[in-house]
């Protein structure tokens, strides 16, 4: 299947038009990750010479962050999704932000083995359904010994009726994305937030492998 034929990209055909606008009001924590895991990079030594990349980085907002928090890292942005894709082009040519982006389904081929020192998932991990469980082997396996991971993403709900509207918008809120990153890195931060007085919680995960 072609990125363009693939349901995500029907979904954001229209939505990507109206992502910016709206989607503050809801993604939670994704400043808060972006500069913790900057943090860490820096505490690592490696604030010019960073190799960061952003799975699933739809319009390129944490792209154009991480690009301020860490001058002189290479940064690169994956998406699926044609439309999105085209949002953070343009974000980066008008800020004249040095991110390479690259159209395509997150896979093994996207970057050689061991070639990342930062991997960001910002609510990105949710909509690999299926796919979540091989994304993360995958970023295990293109990080560096030492590398991190850094993940924000919704964790659960206890309202039947939102999660399955989430379901509509191809967002999966069953809790699962916290026990399978615990396991395949060794935590450095970890924290569980409620949204809107307890709709749903969100996490954030920061890694190391
Ligand atoms: C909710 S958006 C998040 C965008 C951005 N990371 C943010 O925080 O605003 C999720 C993004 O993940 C992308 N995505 C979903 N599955 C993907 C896959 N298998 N490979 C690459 N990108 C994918 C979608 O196209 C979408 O742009």
């Amino acid at each position: 299947m072609t990125t363009d034929a693939s349901p995500l990209t029907g979904y954001y055909r229209f939505h990507a038009r109206i992502y910016d606008a709206t989607r503050w009001s809801f993604l939670f924590g994704r400043d808060r990750l972006i500069n913790l895991a900057a943090a860490t990079v820096v505490r690592d030594g490696l604030e010019r010479s960073a190799r960061a990349a952003e799975i699933g980085c739809g319009t390129g907002r944490n792209l154009l962050a991480l690009s301020r928090a860490l001058p002189g890292a290479s940064i690169m942005g994956v998406d699926l999704c044609r439309p999105m894709l085209e949002r953070a082009r343009r974000a980066v040519a008008r800020t004249a932000c040095p991110a390479q982006l690259q159209c395509a389904a997150y896979g093994p081929d996207t970057f050689a083995s061991g070639s990342l020192d930062l991997v960001v998932f910002s609510y990105a991990l949710t909509m690999f359904n299926p796919g979540w469980e091989a994304a993360l082997d995958t970023a295990r396996e293109h990080l560096a010994p030492g590398g991190r991971i850094a993940v924000v993403d919704f964790h659960d709900t206890p309202a039947g009726w939102f999660r399955a509207w989430m379901g509509v918008n191809h967002v999966r809120l069953a809790g699962h994305l916290m026990p399978e990153l615990q396991s395949r890195f060794t935590p450095c931060r970890q924290e569980l937030r409620p949204a809107y007085a307890g709709l749903w919680r969100y996490f954030l995960f920061l890694g190391q492998k």
